[in-house]
This record gives C-alpha cells, sequence and structure tokens, in this order.
C-alpha cells in the first residue's frame, strides 16, 4: 500500500517502504441480498481479505512504517482485538516488540491467538476498552513506545485508502457507504479518502454514510458515553470512542446517519451474508448489513439505490459468536449407500 498510495499518505523519502500485503481487497457483488432488498447493487467490500484479518492492516503498515523511521522499538496498543492481532504481525515480521492491553475475556479466541503466536506481549487488564485506551495512552505520554492506536494520525491515514479502491472499482462512489462503528476511527478515514477523491476530481457525488453501533454499545446514537458496553460483537464493544468528534462530522457532511443495531440482527445479518452470499464476516462488520436493513425499512435507503457494505474483519476470527446458534454435523455411517438414502438423493 505505501508503494501503491506514496503520494496520497504521510510518507518522507526515509519512510521504509514495508509491506504484509494488505488492501486491494475485492468489492464482491452480492445479488440475492440486493435483490432481498430491492437495491440496484450491493457491493461487499470484504476486508477480512487482509494478511490479518481485518482493515486494520491498511492503517498498521503506515504507522509502523513512521515508527520505525522515528527509530521505535516498541508499538504498544489497547484493542477489542483486531488492532492487536495487526500490530502484533507487523512487529513480529519488521522487528519490533508488540505490547497489547485488552479487556480480559473479552477479545474474540481466533484475534487473542493471532497476537500471541506472533509473540506480543499479551496483559489482560480487568476493565473495558475504554480503559484499556486511557492506560496505553498514559503510558505512551510517559515512555519512549508508538502508540498505534486510532489516535496516531498515520493509521486514519492508511485507512483512507479503502475509499479510494472503492471509487477505482466502481469509477464513482455509492450512493451510500454503511460500515460498523466503534472507536470510530474507520468512518473517520472512510469520510477523508471520499472527500480527497473529489478534491482529485475524481468522484462528483459523495456517498452518504451509515455508521451502525451496537444498541448496547452506541454512545454516538444516545449522544453520551456508555459506562458498561456490551454486545455480543466484541470488535465495537467501545462505550466512549476517540473519534466521537470524526465520525459525528462524517455523519453530518456526508447528510448520513449512526444508528443502532441488536445483538439479534447482527447475528441473522452475518448468517444472512454467509448463506446468501458466501461471505463470511465477523459478527462487528455484518452490523453494516442489519444497519442498511434497518435503513431500507425505514425509507432513508431508497429502492435502487447503489450501497457498498464494508466487512471490516474476517468470521473465522470469532467462531464462538456463531457456533450456537448452528446446528452440530449430522452423525452418519460410513455408507454411501445409507448416506444417499438420508440425503434423499
Ligand atoms: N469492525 C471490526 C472488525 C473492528 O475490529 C473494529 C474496531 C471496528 C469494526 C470499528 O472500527 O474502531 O474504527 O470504529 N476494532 C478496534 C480494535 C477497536 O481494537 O481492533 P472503528
Amino acid at each position: 500500500m505505501l508503494l501503491r498510495y506514496p503520494d496520497r499518505l504521510p510518507l518522507t523519502p526515509r519512510t521504509p517502504r514495508i509491506t504484509l500485503g494488505e488492501g486491494g481487497t475485492p468489492l464482491i457483488e452480492a445479488p440475492s441480498l440486493a435483490a432481498e432488498l430491492g437495491l440496484g447493487r450491493l457491493l461487499l467490500k470484504f476486508e477480512g481479505l487482509n494478511p490479518t484479518g481485518s482493515f486494520k492492516d491498511r492503517g498498521m503498515v503506515v504507522a509502523v512504517a513512521r515508527a520505525i523511521e522515528a527509530d521505535s522499538q516498541v508499538l504498544v496498543c489497547a484493542s477489542t482485538g483486531n488492532t492487536s492481532a495487526s500490530a502484533a504481525a507487523y512487529a513480529a515480521r519488521f522487528g519490533l516488540r508488540a505490547v497489547v492491553v485488552v479487556p480480559a475475556g473479552m477479545i474474540a479466541s481466533g484475534k487473542l491467538l493471532q497476537a500471541q503466536v506472533c509473540g506480543a506481549t499479551v496483559l489482560a487488564i480487568r476493565g473495558n476498552f475504554d480503559r484499556a485506551l486511557q492506560v496505553v495512552r498514559e503510558l505512551a505520554a510517559r515512555h519512549s513506545v508508538a502508540l498505534v492506536n486510532s489516535l496516531n494520525p498515520y493509521r486514519i491515514e492508511g485507512q483512507k485508502t479503502a475509499a479510494f479502491e472503492i471509487v477505482e472499482a466502481l469509477g464513482a462512489a455509492p450512493d451510500v457507504l454503511s460500515l460498523p462503528v466503534g472507536n470510530a476511527g474507520n468512518i473517520t478515514a472512510y469520510w477523508r479518502g471520499f472527500r480527497e477523491e473529489q478534491a482529485r476530481g475524481r468522484v462528483s457525488a459523495l456517498p452518504r454514510l451509515l455508521g451502525v453501533q451496537a444498541q448496547g454499545a452506541a454512545p454516538i446514537v444516545r449522544g453520551r458515553p456508555v459506562a458498561r458496553p456490551r454486545t455480543v460483537a466484541s470488535a465495537i464493544r467501545i462505550g466512549n470512542p476517540a473519534s466521537w468528534e470524526g465520525a459525528t462530522l462524517a455523519r453530518d457532511e456526508s447528510r448520513g446517519t449512526i444508528v443502532a443495531a441488536t445483538d439479534e440482527e447482527i447475528l441473522a445479518a452475518q448468517r444472512r451474508l454467509a448463506s446468501r452470499e458466501g461471505v463470511f464476516a465477523e459478527p462487528a462488520s455484518a452490523a453494516a448489513l442489519a444497519g442498511v436493513d434497518r435503513a431500507v425499512r425505514s425509507g432513508w435507503i431508497a429502492p435502487g439505490e447503489r450501497v457498498v457494505l464494508v466487512l471490516t474483519g474476517h468470521g473465522l476470527k470469532d467462531p464462538d459468536a456463531v457456533r450456537d446458534e448452528l446446528p452440530p454435523p449430522i452423525p452418519v455411517d460410513d455408507d454411501p449407500a445409507g448416506i444417499a438414502r438420508l440425503l434423499e438423493l
């Protein structure tokens, strides 16, 4: 990505052009869901296909490159899981130490394993993500470590490239871009990316942004922080987003909206994406579809509109979120004739 967009990212001649192959994710047509929802087109920006399985890699590569340039030895972040997986991977590959602070017992199993297997120091605090973020901010203020949360401006800069890719693929912006909102860095980044495309004359019309929070963790929808955020979508279990202002600005400037979806709606959307379109995204990502479903029903999205869903992370990261919802495998004998009878072939 640093090689692809060198003049659109905050790089200097001394910034190492590192990569793990991030970016360049597909925009997948979702015709069944588009028909069900009455949309002109529905497209899935599948960010789960980044090297560590989430969109975080786009910003992490820029933040890590600049950290290396500044001679930092240690990356530090708070995380609901994906940022820590990404920081751990880039640290491992490029010779840095990663220290990640997570809320104990609240991280999806795949994400925790990713950080551990890459050799990060994983610290689990009693407390939620918001507290973990306060802790690492203080640590970074007092010690010489590179903070790689989205408070780090290079993270947002890297993440805006996803908007460039959508415009390249469509030759225009969609009518609506729907994405989950947690710490609110990504919605801020997409809006910046689309605005930059407009400034370069690549698009005339900008998309309306549809941000989706989980009902039990919806501070922006409610207009005040949530002390004890709760949701099955652990990636966006955040009560006091760092980029709150960026999100409301993106919402208002784009004539967009930020809505809440219940856990039931999120899990149903996750199943629907997988069973209709074959794309397995994690619960937080599926919130983007739950939000579109609501917006279609309320009339905020009109029939025939062109919608892009940002599927921020891969479903394999969080098998526990879906396991209980699924029927177990059917036990059978190793007998083809019996299996054929069972299947009524
Ligand atoms: N989707 C996924 C899969 C995420 O991991 C996150 C955030 C979001 C959406 C929300 O993005 O914070 O920019 O609004 N995950 C962070 C983490 C908080 O620590 O991995 P946001």
